[in-house]
């Protein structure tokens, strides 16, 4: 297969799961790997190629699993590398892969390398971490931690500062140590062997840090270090491999899915996510800009045209529910997610869905005892003891805190919505009754159908891999229109943002074209979109008819 050959995951949909919120077997109030093997029917009914698990490692579990204290094993929680080895072979039964979530950037503090490297400067795994002198209570410098607070923790037993990108119980991992490198190579091999399918790269644009010059994503070292990976573990099996990039731009995005395979397949990148917010602080809130978000979206998409391969998603574990950023989570619901859906699976690049995504799952309200989230909990201590009005740190939360996409995946309308017999470790959405997948399979309009045939539209029609991407009617502060157009076809993707109708005038052709999908039956008036409505229309072209 040559370089333009397309890959199995040019044409696949990935779905992930977050393990603790998933579906428990044991009744602990935890999710773990044989509740997943329950539910990998329903997974396959959706007609997914692939899952991605985030952490499922031995971690004391201070961010959920984001921590790992041993690459090599299984969190008892989650179960044993036993239930791991039967998921692949379980998922592998209904062709669908199993894709890793691998923590590189930093381990825990449990991890016995770094219980051995804070033993002293003199010990072999010392220099495993990123370590600057210093005296106590003066930090090496400014540099500030992702859950707030400074990135630099004092040890004693060293007389040093040791770098934290994320909590304390976070050390970052010294890239520059070839040791390191070499480590988790075997690592990953360790699981290519065990059959696993692939590996999301967590903030892996991180990898290359240059703490002294404050330049942490994307130094100087991030490409060699990813091509030394690649070449090292990712270069068999058909792997995916996906990196989680915050910073990436378009250039940078060749480079990361460079078509030569040289480092990974496709990254997330995040400019759609941080539109609206105020400046960096995603808590600031903004009415998002929909013109821009348009604009964002068909930048990445006519850049990454013939050079990259973009990865498509709207929600994950660290994102608010888009029903409720980007649709409407009330009157609307079913329609505004669907029409989410369409609006992303019409695009050209790999969609992921978000456990939950798939039945229109919302944000929730609770009081801050019911949180969990060590980001959302350290946000809210520090801006209260800052004075901001309490109101408005709970808006903040509401908006874009965690837990909103961790809540318990909603089975049926039982006690706990099915996911457990026990305590949840985090409450349930309490519209599980009305919002659950008894009900989305039972009924033929759900948008879990929805999502089931965007699939499958993906699978019979290539122009929806190979098209290419033109966004329609720039300026329109309503509609979301684009083509995709190969030399034989050509597709037309609408969807009304907006929960009223809206005008929207058609170029001559599409009105005969064929409708793919819809989110509305009926016919209407011309030149009218309903609220949230969204359909795909497919028109041959010229001198190619069938
Ligand atoms: C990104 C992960 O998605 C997030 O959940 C985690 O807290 C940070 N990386 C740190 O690993």
């Amino acid at each position: 297969m040559g370089d333009s050959a397309k890959k199995w995951w040019q044409t696949a949909v990935i779905y992930q799961i977050y393990p603790r919120s998933f579906c428990d077997s044991n009744g602990d109030g935890i999710g773990d790997l044989q509740g997943i093997i329950q539910k990998l029917d329903y997974i396959q009914k959706l007609g997914v190629d692939a899952i991605w698990l985030s952490p499922v490692y031995r971690s004391p579990q201070d961010d959920n699993g984001y921590d790992i204290s041993d690459y090599q094993d299984i969190d008892p929680m989650f179960g044993t590398l036993a239930d791991m080895d039967e998921l692949i072979a379980e998922a592998a039964r209904r062709h669908i892969r199993i894709i890793m979530d691998l923590v590189l950037n930093h381990t825990s503090d449990e991890h016995p390398w770094f219980v051995e490297a804070k033993k002293g400067k003199d010990n072999p795994y010392h220099d495993y971490y990123v370590w600057r002198d210093g005296k106590e209570g003066e930090y090496p410098n400014e540099l500030k931690s992702a859950f707030c607070g400074p990135a630099w923790e004092w040890v004693p037993e060293c007389g040093q500062y040791y770098l934290h990108q994320f909590s304390v119980k976070q050390p970052d991992l010294n890239w520059e140590n070839p040791k390191v490198r070499e480590e988790i190579y075997r690592m990953i091999n360790w699981w290519v062997d065990r059959g696993v399918g692939g590996f999301r790269l967590d903030v892996i644009d991180l990898i290359g840090k240059e703490p002294d010059s404050m330049v942490m994503a994307e130094g100087k070292m991030l490409h060699p270090y990813l091509k030394e990976m690649s070449k090292a573990a990712f270069r068999r099996n058909n792997l995916v491999t996906v990196g989680e990039t915050w910073s990436a731009t378009p250039e940078s995005a060749w480079l990361y899915s460079n078509p030569d395979g040289s480092e990974l397949s496709m990254v997330f990148q995040f400019e759609h996510m941080v539109l609206d917010q105020k400046g960096n602080v995603k808590w600031d809130l903004e009415p998002l800009p929909f013109v821009k978000f348009k604009q964002v979206l068909s930048k990445w998409q006519k850049e990454l045209e013939g050079k990259g391969w973009n990865s498509l998603f709207l929600e994950n574990h660290d994102l608010p529910r888009s029903v409720s950023r980007f649709g409407d989570d009330g009157k609307y619901r079913v329609q505004s997610a669907k029409m989410l859906a369409t609006m992303l699976h019409g695009m050209k690049g790999t969609p992921y869905i978000y456990q939950g995504q798939e039945l229109g799952m919302t944000n929730v309200k609770f009081d801050i005892e019911d949180y969990r989230d060590i980001e959302l909990l350290n946000l809210y201590k520090e801006r209260i003891s800052q004075g901001y009005d309490e109101l408005d740190v709970m808006r903040s939360i509401y908006a874009k805190g965690r837990d909103n996409a961790r809540t318990p995946m909603q089975w049926d309308e039982s006690k706990n919505a099915g996911f457990t017999t026990g305590t949840p470790w985090l409450r349930c959405n309490p519209n599980y009754t009305i919002i659950n997948a008894k009900e989305a399979l039972t009924n033929r309009d759900s948008i879990f159908y929805y999502y089931q045939k965007l699939i499958s539209l993906r699978k019979s029609e290539s122009i929806f891999t190979e098209g290419v991407y033109e966004l329609l009617q720039e300026e329109n502060e309503n509609i979301f229109a684009y083509t995709r157009e190969t030399e034989k076809e050509k597709l037309l993707v609408l969807c009304n943002f907006r929960g009223k109708e809206v005008s929207c005038v058609l170029e001559q052709g599409w009105k005969d074209g064929e409708v793919l999908i819809a989110n509305y039956d009926g016919p209407y008036p011309e030149g009218v979109l309903r609220p949230y409505e969204a359909k795909i229309i497919k028109k041959k072209k010229e001198g190619f008819h069938a």
